[in-house]
This record gives structure tokens, C-alpha cells and sequence, in this order.
């Protein structure tokens, strides 16, 4: 169903995210006949280029970044006929009235700035868009993470943005929440009555939760080498998926529903601190090693200087303090440089309290639901079976399995082709509101500190490997292991 007309004006025009992600989601869109006449796509930035420059740099996006037969000269040309670009100054007047002009010819259009730069202009960038009186019935303004480095400077990122506009015209963008199998995750549990009764400490044992990349520093060393995995990852996607494992039944998709559960786990999780941060985290950092057959350097060696004390891996075993989830850990992890890129959830249930089975029936697994985020994305529970065969009682553990691809034949949208459009449609549910963000940072915060005052070192891993063996440790420690099948 096409969504109504809109003028999208793309701050970063001509950034790596606009022709990475943003240009191809939309162009996807337009494939899928979502966009409708006159939808417009508006390029700013201060490099200068014309309307058809634009087009240009637009078309070649599209050729290197869409898959084999996506690019549709046809298609294309309609796409690129919606585009437009305008030269603009963050940091002065220049070029805002031409910005302007173009706009005020789609008056009663959505309106949506999305802010594909770096947070240190979203105030300048806010307050030209009031001055120069961009603002209309309905204006909203998207904007992409780091939402700060710390919860300090998030208020105050957060109040920079809410002096011009409202809470509800203000859509912060986690692009995990766009995943698919991330919204199956709501789907699965929310759509069915199997799970539901289960999830809760009396029957699941722990959660994991893996995002493991096998990318490194990708010329982005100026942005990563101050984030670290802690604040990259960790804040923002890897909590936002906690909080839809962890959350209570919200009573409607609602925005304000489903962002007020998950605020609750956010504020319910155990707060980490100098006296238990050694024991309930790990920081790592890549050496040298192998990814995708190939050598590759380690985090230092890709680094100017050579020198840092930056983590490219994190390990945390979080608590989340209610009813449902008091004892129930939630190990999780992410890093550059891992054995693949490989994320999934595992819920791993309690192990049945008494067996009738004799010993020659083998092992009794505990049953495992797995959410795969990527790649293949898809869901696997794990189940125990009689071996098939006259042979007596002898037991296996099988899988449910359902990858997507292979169920629905279908291709796996980018995540950013849900959220753009829902921005359109003016559907917060997806995206995070103030106080999650800031929540979000004031258990974060307290890690960074306590790793500061502890001092606590960076643990060397090869890369191309699962981590450091600290971080096996703190999971093994529990008698425990990390599910690892690639
Ligand atoms: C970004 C991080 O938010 O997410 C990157 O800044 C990371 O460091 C990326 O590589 C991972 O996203 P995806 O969708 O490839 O898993």
C-alpha cells in the first residue's frame, strides 16, 4: 500500500549512511510501489552539488550497493526524478532559504529531516530548521545514533533536539528494531500462547544474547576508537533487544505501550559497579589474526597511533531485578573481529526435573529457542526426540526450523526500509523515546566508570575467533556455555 506523499530531506546527503543504507531503502520502497506522486527525496549538505549531481551520485550508489538484479534502469529513473539536493550550511545561513523554497512547494506534505551527521551539529541543524520556519503540522525529524557518549551528554543532546521539537515529531532511530526477525521476536511471543506461560524464571535457565561481527574498524577509527563496543553496541541495539526478550506483555503495539515495558526492564536491570564490574564484565581487543580465510591486523595496527585502551569486545552477565527475571542472567556479548557475523538470541529453558529415561537413552538437552537475527535470519527450537528405529529408547535432540528465506521465499528487507517509512506514517513503535535512551545510559554509565576506577585491561583476542577466554570464563563459571554454531 503506497504511503502518502513526503519530502524526505537527507542531512548528510551525501554521507556514507545516505548512500549505504538510506538511498537503497528507499529505492527498495519504490520497488515494492510504496512511494506515491510527488514524494521527493532531498539531498542537504555542504558539498556543492546541482539536482542532476546528485542523481548522479544517487545512480551509483544504487549500482554498488543493491544486489544482482535490483538495479532497474526503469525504475531507477523514476527513483532519481524524485531527487533533489540542496547545498546547505549547518553551521550558517547559507543556502536555508533555497532549502526553503524547494519545500514550501510541498507544503501539506509530511515533512521528515532525518539527521545523518554527526550529533555535535543536531542543535545547529534543529535551530536553523525552526528559524528559517521549515517546521509544519507535520514536521519530523529523525535522528541516528550515538545519542551521546555518556548520560551527561545525552540530556543534553536529548534537550538540544526537544528546544525545537516535540517529543512525538522526534523519531530515534535503532536500526535493530527494524530487523525482521527482531519485530518476529514480538510476533512469537505476543502472537502465540506456547511461550508466553514459560518465559519467566520458573522455567527459562538464561538468556544469550551474541551480535558478533566479523568486520573491523572500517576506516571509521576518528568515531570508534572514542565509542568502543560498550557504547557502539551495547546501549543502544543489544539493550533494545533485552528489553523485547525481557519485557512485559505491553497491552497494545502502541508506541507508548511498548516503549513504557520496555522502559521498566530498562530501569529493572542491576546496576554494575566498581565492586562487582570485574566479575560481571570483560572488555576485549583484537590481535592479528584470520577473518574470511584471509590475514588480517589487529585493532592496534589499524589504528593511527598504535596505541589504545579501546574495546572492540564486550562480555556482560546482567540481572534484570523483577518477579519475572530475579536469578535469571542474561549473558551478552558483541565484537569486530569475531569467528563470523553472527547474531541470534538463545533462550535456554530450565532442564526437566526428573528423568524416566535409563542411562542408554543418552543426554537430556534442554530445550533452546533461538532467534537468528543474521545471517539466515529465522527461528530454531530445540527439541528432544526417540530416535527413530526399533533399536529401544534412545533419545535426540532435533530442531525446529524455520529460516525465512526458505518459509516465505521472500528477500530480507534492510532494516532501514521499515523504519524510513514508518517515520512517514508517524509510528513511534519502533523507534525510542527519550526517557529509554537515557535509561538506557544510566546503567551504562556506571560500566564505563567502574571499568575506569578499576582500571580494568583490555583482554587480547585473535581475531577471527570467538572472543577472548575470559569472556568463555564468565559464562563457564556458571556452569554454562555459549551457544556457537555459525
Ligand atoms: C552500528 C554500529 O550501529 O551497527 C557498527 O555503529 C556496527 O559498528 C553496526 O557494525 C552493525 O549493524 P548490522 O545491521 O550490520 O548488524
Amino acid at each position: 500500500i503506497p504511503v502518502e506523499p513526503f519530502d524526505y530531506v537527507v542531512f548528510g546527503g551525501t554521507g556514507d549512511l545516505a548512500e549505504r543504507k538510506l538511498l537503497p531503502a528507499l529505492y527498495h520502497r519504490q520497488l515494492d510501489g510504496q512511494l506515491s506522486d510527488p514524494t521527493r527525496i532531498i539531498g542537504a549538505s555542504r558539498s556543492v552539488l546541482s539536482h542532476e549531481e546528485y542523481r548522479k551520485f544517487a545512480r551509483d550508489a544504487l549500482k554498488e550497493h543493491l544486489k544482482q538484479g535490483e538495479y532497474d534502469e526503469a525504475q531507477v529513473k523514476i527513483f532519481t526524478d524524485r531527487l533533489f539536493y540542496i547545498p546547505v550550511d549547518a553551521k550558517s545561513d547559507n543556502g536555508w532559504d533555497h532549502l526553503k523554497h524547494l519545500l514550501d512547494e510541498g507544503k501539506d506534505r509530511v515533512r521528515a529531516f532525518y539527521l545523518a551527521v554527526a550529533p555535535a551539529i543536531f542543535g545547529d541543524i534543529s535551530e536553523r530548521i525552526r528559524d528559517h520556519k521549515l517546521i509544519t503540522k507535520t514536521t519530523r525529524i529523525v535522528v541516528e545514533k550515538p545519542i551521546g557518549r555518556d548520560l551527561a551528554s545525552a540530556l543534553e543532546l536529548n534537550d538540544t533536539i526537544g528546544k525545537v521539537f516535540k517529543e512525538e515529531q522526534i523519531f530515534r532511530i535503532d536500526h535493530y528494531l527494524g530487523k525482521e526477525t527482531v519485530q518476529n521476536l514480538m510476533a512469537l511471543r505476543f502472537a502465540n500462547t506456547l511461550y508466553e506461560p514459560l518465559w519467566n524464571s520458573s522455567y527459562i535457565d538464561h538468556v544469550q544474547i551474541t551480535v558478533a561481527e566479523s568486520v573491523g574498524l572500517e576506516s571509521r577509527a576518528g568515531y570508534y576508537d572514542k565509542a568502543g563496543a560498550l557504547r557502539d553496541m551495547v546501549q543502544n541495539h543489544i539493550l533494545q533487544l533485552l528489553c523485547l526478550v525481557a519485557m512485559e506483555v505491553p497491552p497494545s503495539m502502541n508506541a507508548e505501550a511498548v516503549r513504557d515495558e520496555k522502559l521498566k526492564v530498562l530501569r529493572a536491570l542491576k546496576p554494575i559497579n566498581p565492586s562487582n564490574v570485574e566479575r560481571l564484565t570483560v572488555r576485549g581487543q583484537y590481535k592479528a589474526g584470520a577473518s574470511a580465510g584471509g590475514a588480517v591486523k589487529g585493532y592496534l595496527e589499524e589504528l593511527e597511533g598504535g596505541v589504545s585502551n579501546t574495546e572492540t569486545f564486550v562480555a556482560i552477565k546482567a540481572e534484570i531485578s523483577n518477579w519475572r527475571w530475579a536469578g535469571v542472567p542474561f549473558y551478552i556479548r558483541t565484537g569486530k573481529r569475531m569467528a563470523g557475523r553472527m547474531s541470534e538470541i538463545v533462550v535456554s529453558f530450565k532442564p526437566i526435573p526428573h528423568s524416566i529415561f535409563d542411562e542408554a537413552a543418552g543426554r537430556i538437552a534442554a530445550n533452546q529457542l533461538i532467534i537468528r537475527l543474521q545471517p539466515d535470519e529465522g527461528v530454531k527450537q530445540s527439541l528432544m526426540i526417540k530416535d527413530p528405529g526399533p533399536g529401544g529408547m534412545r533419545l535426540r535432540n532435533v530442531s525446529l526450523d524455520m529460516t525465512f528465506a526458505e518459509a516465505f521465499n521472500a528477500r530480507s528487507a534492510d532494516a532501514y526500509e521499515r523504519l524510513l517509512l514508518d517515520v512517514v506514517r508517524n509510528n513511534q513503535t519502533l523507534f525510542m523515546r527519550r526517557d529509554e535512551v537515557e535509561a538506557a545510559w544510566k546503567w551504562v554509565d556506571p560500566i564505563l566508570k567502574s571499568w575506569e576506577a578499576v582500571g580494568q585491561p583490555v583482554q587480547a583476542y585473535t581475531a577471527g575467533t570467538w572472543g577472548p577466554s575470559q569472556a568463555i570464563a564468565l559464562i563457564e563459571r556458571d556452569g554454562r556455555t555459549w551457544h556457537e554454531v555459525i
